[in-house]
């Protein structure tokens, strides 16, 4: 007979995996229109360019190997690092943003992946960017997340995290023209931060900017640097 302490870890693991299939699934039937509803956000958002600029500044100056972005989507975000001349890939879990990723920049790599168990040895990236790829992430999973983050830095290299800021979240019945399944889940600043330094990163730098007309929290924008090695 298990024990009981067996049971609750599995159901863990099968809400832990739903709630990926439910993430994956909704992106996969988004990803056309998410693609052209935010192409062209940057453009308009020179606070979030002055983080992404700090942070390409830091991965070629750490010089540690090619820049995952962790999430990517359509890969807008990694063909603007690209374009800033960083070696960028992009994972996503879904394979419908990973096709419109293709789609939309040929001369770019992106990969089916997760987060949660990337296909990478241990400190083979020169950044990760993780742009808003944690909004469904349930903040118990947090932890496993980042230290997938540490994991796959090289030393010195730099980690870019975009988030909701604030406190709980919210349930996403119809976002980007079409009927999803999907939790959103806002985090303090501060448990950032906190969770960062338990894996084993160096936060260096916090921005938080006030919500914009269509978005209902603050958002959050934390750089951090994996220690070089002693
Ligand atoms: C809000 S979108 C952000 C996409 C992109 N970073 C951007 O800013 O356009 C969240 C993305 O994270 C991806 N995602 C969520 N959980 C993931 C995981 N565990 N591993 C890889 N990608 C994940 C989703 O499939 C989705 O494409």
């Amino acid at each position: 007979m298990s024990d009981p302490g067996d049971t609750v870890g599995s159901m863990t693991e099968t809400a832990d995996a739903l709630a990926l299939e439910e993430t994956r699934a909704s992106y996969d039937t988004v990803a056309a229109d998410y693609a052209d509803l935010l192409r062209h956000e940057l453009a308009g958002a020179p606070l979030e360019r002055a983080m992404l600029a700090a942070f390409a500044e830091l991965a070629l100056a750490a010089g540690a190997g090619p820049v995952g972005d962790l999430g990517c989507g359509p890969g807008r975000v990694t063909a603007h690092l690209h374009a800033l001349g960083v070696d960028a890939f992009g994972v996503d879990l879904s394979s419908g943003m990973v096709e419109v990723a293709r789609a939309d920049h040929p001369g770019l790599r992106f990969e089916q992946g997760s987060m949660t168990a990337l296909d990478l040895v241990d400190g083979a990236l020169g950044g990760v960017l993780s742009w808003y790829s944690t909004v469904h992430t349930p903040p118990e999973q947090l932890p496993a997340v980042f230290a997938e983050y540490a994991r796959v830095l090289a030393p010195g290299a730099p980690l870019l995290i975009a988030f909701k800021a604030g406190e709980g979240g919210r349930r996403l019945e119809h976002a980007y023209r079409h009927p999803v399944s999907l939790d959103v889940y806002y985090f303090a600043p501060e448990r950032v931060s906190g969770l960062l330094a338990a894996a084993g990163l160096d936060v260096r730098s916090v921005l938080i900017r006030e919500p914009g007309p269509d978005e209902r929290t603050p958002q959050g924008y934390l750089l951090a640097r994996k220690p070089a090695a002693a």
